[in-house]
């Protein structure tokens, strides 16, 4: 049996945990257990932050499906698609949209802006991406050579911060919490 809670081993991990000039936007989500599971993914990766358009859960939905970790994540929230746009422009933040658009490119060949603060946009799980945040981002897909045409948005957050977190990792030494950043160039 562990002898230590799980705040302790957050609070321990915390300490040497990385943390990537990277957040994830969430669109008024109708299931409230997908934002848990956004926040629990972006504690997990080292995201900065979680923006939230529309309202969030009960902090008890919250608690048990991002197993506490939404403690341990900023969390923005937004009234609209505007004014997260506002927040992003204010803060010089890249937007790129997770969205299956004509015009999107393949997660395999885009190339993040890693020197840039960026923020992965996921829609909506019926109405996807809101039109005025499609107009102002990247728009970007991940292949599914299956027979679903869709994947939940949750799960959709997880591979970027996966695909992303890797791409950091594989440049010298960047975004580390408490550190100067170094070698990749990024521009704060
Ligand atoms: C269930 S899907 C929404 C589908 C919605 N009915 C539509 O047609 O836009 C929820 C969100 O997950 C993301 N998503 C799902 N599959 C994706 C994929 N293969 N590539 C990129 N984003 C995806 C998108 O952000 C999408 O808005």
């Amino acid at each position: 049996m562990r002898s230590e809670t799980r705040r302790e081993r957050y609070n321990k991990k915390r300490q040497v945990a990385q943390e990537f000039p990277l957040e994830i936007c969430t669109c008024s989500f109708q299931c409230d257990e997908n934002i848990a599971y956004v926040l629990r993914a972006a504690a997990c990766f080292g995201c900065a932050a979680v923006n939230v358009i529309g309202s969030l859960p009960q902090n008890r939905i919250l608690t048990s499906r991002s197993g506490s970790l939404q403690d341990y994540i900023q969390i923005n929230q937004h009234a609209s698609p505007h004014n997260f746009l506002e927040y992003a422009r204010e803060n010089n933040i890249h937007l790129i949209s997770a969205e299956l658009d004509e015009s999107a490119t393949s997660i395999h060949s885009y190339a993040f802006p890693l020197d840039k603060r960026i923020c992965i946009i996921v829609g909506h799980e019926t109405l996807g991406v809101p039109v005025e945040l499609l107009l102002n981002s990247d728009k970007v897909f991940i292949d599914m050579p299956g027979t679903g045409y869709s994947l939940n948005t949750s799960q959709c957050a997880n591979i970027f911060l996966y695909e992303i977190t890797k791409r950091y990792r594989d440049l010298p030494a960047v975004g580390l919490r408490n550190g100067a950043v170094a070698g990749a160039g990024f521009a704060g």
